[in-house]
Parts: C-alpha cells; structure tokens; sequence
C-alpha cells in the first residue's frame, strides 16, 4: 500500500526531528549527511507540491537545532542562515541561470569561491575592537552563548588590529584540523575514551563544554567567512575584497579562497579543491560560491531559509546508504573463513561498490547486521569499503540473521573457530583450493618473491587446471604447458616464464615471508632471517630460540614452530630448493667482520641502478638495519634522485649521505 503525501510528510518531519537531533544536540549523528540531505529534499518536495500540507513547525522552515538549555542564549541581530546545497555541476548550472536570470544580466557573474569547512558555524562581535561575545548557530535566531569557549582558541584573536568599526560581528568556522583529531582519538583510544566519530563532531563538542578549559585543551582552529551586523559603512562592497579586509584586522580566512568568473569558473575551481582535498590538513564537505558584489547579493536576497545569491556545491558522500542483499563467506590465504557483504550497487565518492568487508563473525555481532538491512557504507581513500552501521530503525521484518557456515564454502571441510580467535578457519589447509590460490597470490606478490606476470586469473587457471597445487610446482611449469592455456600467447608463456627463473634468486627473508606462516609479516621474517642467518638454523629451531628473536612472542613462536613441524611444508622447502630457489648466506646482524653490523640505514629516492627494495634486501643480507624514517641514531641516508623530507632531516641531524655507488662500494663485490 503506498503512502499517503500526508502520511509521508509527517514521517518525514519526525525523521528529519530525530536526526537533527542526533547531529545538532548530540553531536552524535546516525545517518550520513547525504542521506539526511535526501530526506530533506523529498520532505520540501513534497510541501512544494501539496502547500497545504505546509506547517511553521516544519523542519523546512527553520534553520537547525534549538539551543542546549544550559548555556546562556543569544538573540542573533540577523539571522544566522544556512545554504542551499548543489550536489552536482547541473545544479550549479541552474543555481547561475536562477541568480541570472533574477538579475537580467546574460553576462557571466564574478563569484567569490570558497572552501566548505566542516565545523560549527559561530558568530563573533566586537566592540571597539574588543571580542564581546560569540555565539553559535542554534536555531538560526537564536544561538547558544559561548565567549568562555571561544576565547581560547588561539586563531581567534582577542583584539583586532586597527582600521575596525566600533560594531563588528563575524561569522565563520570553528574546526578541528585533522592531525589534531587522529591525535585526540588515538589518546582517547589509549585510555579507554570515547573516540569522536569525525572532525565536525569533535569540534562541535570541543565548543559546546561548559568548562571552557576542556574546550581551551582541544586543538581547535577558526576561518572567518562573512559578516553579520556591522556599525558603520566601512566594509567592502565584495565578498572577495572582504577576505584581505578580515586578514588585515588579524582575522583568519582560509588561503583556498579565490575569485573565479561564471559557472565554469566555478566548476574549475571545484574539481581543483576535488583533487587537493585529500592534501588538505582539515576536512571539507564541498565549496561555497558566493555572487562577489555584494550590491547584487541585496537584489538577489534570501528565500526562507538560504540566500539566493550563495549555493554550496557538495562533494560527492563517501558515506552512503545501500541494501544488503546477502552475506556470503571468502576463504583467505590461511584459511580464514571472513564474512564479504553484497550489497546493491551504490556510488560511494565516485566509485561504484558493491562489496564490503564485515570483518568476522563478532562484528556482524556487535554491529548487528542482517541480511534484507538498510546499511551505511563507507569508503575512505583506498580502504576496502565498510559496512558502518544498520539503520534498525529501518529494518524489513525479512531480515535474517548471518551465520557462519559449518563447512567451507569451497572444499567443504570442517569451518573451526577455536575460543580465542575471532576468525573461523578452513580446516582444508592446501587441500583447499581457496586457500591454495590465495597462497600462491601470496607467494608470488611483490614484496614476496616478487614473479612478475603471475597474476591472479593465471593462478586461477593453474589451480583448477591441476597444474600447480604448491608454490614448488611453479618452478616445474613449462612451455607447452602454459602456452596451452586459453588466452595465453606464446609470448607471455615465455615473460611468465623468465619471470619465473627471476624469481629463483630471492634472500632468505622474503622467502619466509612468502611461504604465508600465520602471523609472520615482511618484519617478522627479516627479523628471523637475520638472527638465525640460515633456513636448516630456522627449521630446527625450539619455540625457546625463536622468542629469542627481538619482537617475537610465545603466539609467532608457536606458528613457526607448528608450520616447520608439517611433513608436506619440509618438503616443500626441499623442493624450492631443488627446482633452483637460492638465496645469498645472510650474515647475521651484528656479526663481526661485516661492515654494516649494527649500522642503520634508511633509503630515499629513486637509486639509479637497483629499486629500493633490492637496496633493502641487500644490506639486511649483509648485517644492516633498514629504517623507514631519520632520527639520531641513523648511521647512513642512501639518497636518489627526488629524495625529499628524508634528506632534509638527515642533513639538519648531520647524519652521512651516500648515493647508491657508495653503498656499492661499502657492499664491496658482490658475491
Ligand atoms: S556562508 C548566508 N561560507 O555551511 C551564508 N558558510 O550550510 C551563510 N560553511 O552554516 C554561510 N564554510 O556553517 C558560508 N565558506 C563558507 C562556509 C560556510 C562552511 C557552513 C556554515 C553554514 C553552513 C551552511
């Protein structure tokens, strides 16, 4: 049964209450801003088309949220507005063509562009020079008092320097700069507090303490974008000329903003903020364009709630809503069986997603996900996307719970979840095709044995062709074999090939690491390789040798041991090493007589003769410790050509810089 519109509106109103709610006096919000936006456009939709249905208390008619009772309120002189939104380069179009249009010019409008903080929007006076009060947005008319908070944040200054009338209020945006939020939630993380969910959040409730020295003790920052009452007419009559009028008062205006000419200045300029929001070192949700005379913004004046002559064009969300339609389960390399969500395809940020990761078995618990839900997805930057959070309030009473298969969906073993792991695992070790794949994928990347050319649809068809059930048997390819593959020219048979025998002359540490031994990373096994200098030293060493690695516990200790008990993995290493896989003798670190015993090197640029890994590899294989960053105790900085930050900072510690023809000389010849 459809709805009714009067049904649906009031719906919609008490959604658009409850959220608003969640964002504005919680600081807590639940949907993502997209989503809310959505509803609110159907909500004004749906009034635009039934007027009647129209009330003063709809969420449509007012600007946020009302104030917290506890702190003091202030009656804004004018209003304190909110703007439209574009979401996409039409509805800049048509926001041009409106004001355009309104104004009866054909000529292209000069707007003032402007970056869109995510913050909390304040409004600051000043009287004779003097910061008198600041207040937030509150419900547009009437916002919450907080000088005490305000006054502590450094960027915003006390006193304004000369050339101010004796009235002046500003209006900006209080942020939180990202360093500072990663470092307030990794300190809140280490003792056990509550994390903010993003920037705006934190900000918001940085502000709104009623302690001003918790507020002082957050590392907040402010922009200045715009007026509000001003004494006297003193002001500049552009919204561009406004910003170096502020900075010379000793207000803060972001240096993004710029003034661009027409739609396609505009759009320029957003795809330009686009491509460096990710340098940025605070967030942004989109760009503000402002028509810059502000003679044209008074004939353009105000709708209810937005201006006519200002639209904030959004970027695309990275926070999305989608279905999920099912849960099925991946085998991975050691087997562990991890739940993967399908979800109706959804544009997150540009990119088309439709699989998400759910961890394990405990997070779908502690998230409550089921099948037929209404989910918040996010990606951020190359993340695998990730199912947020359920929207419960949602849900289908077809929602089914998930539950872990009891045999692998691939080879049909027993799943095992033993009490203290949250992963279930294939009991089908190498019988299993899954994890046979995932172990060669593995064996073959790049900082593995690195064989070029052995990629994921070759390994694919080698597996189900029973070509290749070991990483042994990749050596055992040939020819005929693999030029028999569908599509497989013999010229690609011949690249996989010499990659192949490239791949036979490796070092010991990527090695280890290649053979996939639960819990040994890159680090692990160059550990292990420089402290026992050989693989006949490792493979028979005790759980006790192996905890005598520096960084190695009773938990890697017991894989190693475990791995090197199997048969079929002895034999496998054998095999490696009868089909030609060799490795230079590592001398251990320390070891006397080598030249880099002890010594620490870090690596930068690009080296002419060998990549960086090669250059890593090979001063591990001689005793020498490889760092990733500078500090006191770096003995050497190897520097290539484009070496940046690096090579600044060793040459401000002193520290001794070579190029790769010293380190080759240091090296002397190779063996
Ligand atoms: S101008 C009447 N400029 O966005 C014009 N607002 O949705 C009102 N914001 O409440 C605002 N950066 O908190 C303007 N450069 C900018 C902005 C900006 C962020 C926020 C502000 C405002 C909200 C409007």
């Amino acid at each position: 049964m459809k709805e009714t519109p009067a049904a649906r509106v009031a719906r919609l109103r008490e959604l658009i209450e409850y959220h608003n709610y969640r964002y504005h006096a919680l600081d807590d919000p639940e949907i993502p801003d997209a989503q809310f936006d959505k509803l609110f456009r159907e909500l004004r939709e749906l009034e635009d088309k039934n007027p009647q249905l129209i009330t003063p208390q709809s969420p449509t008619r007012r600007v946020g949220s009302q104030p917290l009772d506890e702190f003091a309120q202030v009656l804004h002189a004018l209003p304190m507005l909110s703007l439209d939104n574009a979401f996409s380069e039409q509805d800049v179009e048509d926001f041009d063509r409106r004001a355009r249009e309104r104004l009866g010019s054909a000529a292209a409008l000069e707007y003032a562009a402007e970056p869109k903080l995510d913050g909390l929007a304040v409004s600051i006076t000043y009287r004779d020079g003097l910061l008198i009060q600041a207040a937030t947005r509150g419900d547009g008319m009437r916002g919450e008092d907080i000088t005490s908070n305000v006054r502590t944040i450094k960027s915003v200054p006390l006193r304004l320097r000369k050339g101010y009338p004796p009235l002046l209020e500003v209006r900006g945006e209080i942020y939180m700069p990202l360093a500072g939020f990663r470092q307030f939630n990794s300190r809140a993380r280490e003792l056990g507090q509550k994390e903010f969910k993003n920037p705006r959040n934190a900000a918001a409730g940085s502000v709104r303490q009623l302690d001003p020295s918790i507020t002082a003790s957050r590392p907040l920052a402010m922009f200045v974008y715009g007026l509000g009452e001003v004494s006297a007419d003193v002001t500049p009559q552009q919204q561009s000329a406004l910003w170096p009028w502020l900075r010379e008062l000793g207000l803060r205006v972001s240096p993004e903003v710029r003034r661009v000419v027409g739609v396609q200045g505009c759009l320029d300029y957003f795809r330009n903020m686009a491509s460096r929001r990710p340098g940025l070192p605070y967030e942004i949700d989109g760009v503000v364009y402002k028509v810059d005379d502000m003679r044209l913004q008074e004939r353009l004046g105000f709708v209810s709630r937005a201006p006519r002559w200002a639209v904030a064009h959004k970027f695309p969300a990275d926070e999305v809503v989608t279905l999920l339609k099912d849960v099925e389960f991946q085998v991975g390399r050691t087997g562990a069986v991890t739940p993967v969500a399908r979800l109706e395809p959804v544009d997150v940020g540009g990119v088309t997603v439709s699989n998400a990761t759910l961890h394990n078995m405990d997070e779908i618990a502690r998230k409550d996900v089921r099948i037929g839900d209404r989910v918040v997805v996010r990606r951020a930057g190359d993340v695998i996307p990730e199912i947020v959070r359920v929207l419960v309030g949602e849900r289908p009473p077809h929602a089914r719970k998930v539950s872990l298969p009891r045999s692998c969906p691939v080879c049909g073993s027993a799943v095992l979840r033993t009490e203290d792991e949250a992963v279930a695992r294939c009991s089908g070790g190498f019988a299993c095709p899954a994890q046979r794949k995932e172990m060669l994928r593995h064996f073959a990347s790049r900082r593995a044995l690195d064989i070029d050319g052995l990629g994921d649809k070759l390994i694919e068809q080698l597996v189900d062709a029973g070509h290749v059930n070991t990483p042994a048997d990749l050596y055992r390819l040939d020819q005929e074999t693999l030029a028999a593959l569908p599509r497989m020219a013999e010229k690609s048979a011949g690249n996989v090939l010499a990659s192949l025998d490239k791949s036979r002359t490796t070092t010991l540490a990527r090695l280890l690491y290649a053979l996939g031994i639960r819990d040994v990373g890159e680090a692990t096994a160059t550990a292990l390789a420089v402290h026992f200098g050989s693989l006949e030293a490792l493979a028979c060493a005790t759980e006790e040798q192996f905890t005598a690695v520096p960084d190695i516990g009773p938990v890697v200790a017991g894989s190693l041991r475990r791995w090197f008990a199997v048969e079929a993995n002895r034999r496998l290493l054998d095999d490696l090493q009868a089909l030609g896989v060799h490795w230079p003798a590592v001398k251990p670190a320390g070891a006397k007589g080598t030249v880099l015993a002890g010594k620490t090197f870090v690596l930068t640029g690009t080296l002419p003769g060998m990549t960086r890994d090669q250059a890593r590899d090979l001063l591990q294989a001689n005793g020498a410790k490889v760092a990733g960053s500078v500090s006191k105790r770096t003995d050497y900085v190897v520097a290539g050509s484009d070496a940046g930050s690096k090579l600044a900072k060793a040459r401000e510690l002193g520290i001794k810089v070579i190029d790769e023809e010293a380190l080759r000389q240091i090296l002397g010849p190779a063996k």
